[in-house]
């Protein structure tokens, strides 16, 4: 998928289609077997990381979202930062609100539409950085896939968009609450659009982790970016935990194309790129049609090299999205006839567990957890965790 489709959301398809610091760790081995949380540090397991919270089941990047991840057994949980226009940093997949929040329903906002070129594309709405946060908190959340997830939009109106600082507020009290460690995951969005509106997110971030104490090598902490050089920025601004580099099926990270710099996500995947990343990240954030392509008839194909090459380059691998809906699904692992019902998610994910994936994003955490048990041969819980009962 283009990146620029999945910078502006998700983009679902029809049923019928389907810079530079310290390396880390050894290369993971596969499933089940030691997967780093932070800083090389080593765990027993396969990492399920809360995509935007629970946003298979709540509007995404609310709190309620981030919590109901934790609670359905979510390792981390990942907030997606953007910063307002005082520059605090906010949850939210990008800078453009208009589709996750209620804005367009406040006149008093209305004179703040306009277009902006956010990585290259025109895009029109209303976007963080125009909003201070006291203005951001008279908004409400709303779900962005309202076709998709009808049961989602029962929740429209009640959320407020949540700061980075709640995020870890809610991350330490439900920590303490579960007996378990619930890790966090900030992604730093579009910071090349965001340096140039003047409002870097780079030393905003270091300065939060430093003030809750998590800026270290062995915090449950993962810090991505889809483009480069302000991982090497934040390196250099003094972050200590783990570090992870996205990448993409296609395009480029944006901080290239705006230096002129011919290189691709497809260079960085190569065995040489890969080691260059290794200078300076822990693990890869892949789409995961990077790591198991589907096929021409849209099927689940073969696993490509990609693991492997990772592994040996001494990073691990946490692609992204699993979805669980037929709509997100490779043809051959879809149930039923709507698009959007529920398919063979478990047993997609089990696909890439045993294709040796170190964790994984996932919309529907449960699932996830069930994924990662079926795939190492555990027993499963008589009671499992699930949506309606986590909460
Ligand atoms: O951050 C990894 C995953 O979230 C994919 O990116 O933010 O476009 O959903 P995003
Ligand atoms: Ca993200």
């Amino acid at each position: 998928m283009d990146r620029r489709r999945v910078l502006a959301g998700i983009v679902a398809t029809p049923l019928a289609a389907a810079p530079l610091a310290a390396s880390v760790a050894a290369a993971g081995p596969a499933l089940a077997a030691a997967a780093p949380t932070a800083g090389g540090e080593r765990r027993r397991s396969t990492l399920v990381i809360g995509h935007r919270g629970a946003s298979g089941y709540r509007p995404e990047h609310t709190l309620a979202s981030y919590e109901l991840a934790a609670r359905l057994g979510a390792d981390f949980v990942e907030p997606d930062l953007v910063p307002t226009k005082d520059g605090v940093l906010v949850c939210r997949h990008e800078p453009e609100i208009g589709g996750t929040t209620n804005v367009a329903d406040h006149p008093e906002f209305a004179g703040r539409k306009k277009t902006a070129s956010l990585d290259g594309v025109a895009t029109t709405g209303w976007f963080t950085e125009d909003f201070t946060l006291a203005e951001l908190k008279t908004l409400r959340a709303k779900e962005r896939l309202p076709e998709v997830r009808q049961e989602n939009t029962l929740y429209d109106g009640l959320f407020e968009v949540p700061t980075f600082t709640e995020v870890l507020d809610l991350r330490a009290r439900l920590s303490k609450e579960l007996g378990r460690e619930i890790g966090v995951y900030p992604e730093t969005k579009h910071p090349t659009y965001f340096a140039k509106a003047g409002l870097p997110l780079e030393q905003r971030l270091v300065d939060t982790l430093n003030r809750y104490g998590l800026n270290r090598r062995d915090a449950a902490v993962f810090v991505q970016s889809f483009e480069t050089t302000n991982l090497a920025q934040l390196r250099k601004l003094g972050l200590r935990t783990s570090v992870v580099q996205l990448l993409s099926a296609e395009g480029a990270p944006f901080d290239l194309v705006a230096a002129g710099d011919k290189r691709t996500y497809a260079d960085l995947v190569t065995p040489a790129g890969l080691r260059a990343i290794a200078a300076y990240a822990n693990a890869i954030g892949p789409d995961k049609l990077q790591v198991i392509p589907k096929a021409a008839d849209g099927t689940l194909g073969r696993p490509t090299s990609l693991v492997a090459d990772a592994h040996a380059a001494g990073l691990v691998l946490h692609p992204y999205t699993f979805r669980a809906e037929n709509t997100f699904l490779p043809a051959d692992y879809r149930r039923g006839t709507s698009a959007n019902d529920f398919g063979r998610a478990i047993d997609e994910q089990v696909a890439y567990l045993k294709a040796g994936i170190d964790g994984l994003f996932t919309d529907q955490a449960d699932i996830g957890v069930l994924a990662r048990a079926v795939a190492a041969g555990q027993s499963i819980a008589a009671t499992q965790p699930s949506p309606r009962s986590a909460t």
